[in-house]
């Protein structure tokens, strides 16, 4: 595939919307041609389960349960959005991809799913292929939240599922993305994702000129 593959993640109210736009304008700008997306939903499909996802009461399904609808989004999102994007030589940036997974269902729940089960769905879900760059945007758990509550005022249906978790949920989820930062220290950069929104970017274009020297 000719195209780039790069992913945002991080906790609740880490910024990553703001910054994948301002990423995207930047790269345009540099005549790449780059889309945007994001899971759960980054297809009309996806969205329905997006929909289940991310409202109603926190503990409405099981880890395994949360795990399947976010690995079918996933295949859903891979086959018709990203891999024929790529295919077209777009770079596609996605606010979110398997690292959330790892992150929530397994590092946020206190490991309550094993980790094989979690790599094997992966495995049968994208095969060995994987994101060529992951921005992990890295924000205490308070001043996420904060953030996140502050933006969900504003929205008609409120998205707050994993908000409504403990504050313990969100540091293991901290400590989750950190854990998978020094495991693929080739793919992954930690942003430091505190300070006002240009400081945030300027970090960013950094971590991609060094990467892809762009
Ligand atoms: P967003 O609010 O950043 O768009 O993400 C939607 C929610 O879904 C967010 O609370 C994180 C959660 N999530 C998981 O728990 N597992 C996953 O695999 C993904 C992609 C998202």
């Amino acid at each position: 595939m000719n195209g780039k593959f790069i992913t945002l993640e991080g906790g609740e109210g880490c910024g990553k919307s703001t910054q994948i736009k301002l990423l995207a304008d930047s790269l345009i700008l540099k005549h790449i041609e780059t889309i945007t997306t994001k899971e759960p939903g980054g297809t009309p499909d996806g969205a329905v389960l997006r929909q289940m996802l991310v409202t109603g009461d926190k503990d409405k399904f099981d880890a395994i349960t949360e795990c399947l609808l976010y690995f079918a989004d996933r295949r859903i999102h891979l086959q018709n959005l990203v891999w024929p994007a790529l295919k077209q030589g777009k770079w596609v940036i996605s606010d979110r991809y398997a690292d959330s997974t790892k992150a929530y269902q397994y590092f946020g729940y206190n490991k309550r799913i094993d980790l094989s089960v979690l790599d094997g769905l992966y495995q049968i879900v994208a095969g060995d292929f994987k994101p060529d760059l992951t921005l992990i945007l890295d924000i205490a758990p308070e001043e996420g939240m904060r953030r996140s509550f502050s933006k969900a005022q504003g929205m008609e249906t409120k998205e707050l599922r994993f908000e409504s978790r403990d504050m313990e949920f969100h540091q293991n989820l901290r400590k989750g993305f950190l854990e998978i930062a020094k495991q693929e220290p080739q793919r992954c950069m930690v942003i430091d994702a505190t300070g006002d929104v240009e400081t945030v970017h300027t970090r960013i274009m950094r971590a991609i000129e060094q990467k892809f020297g762009v």
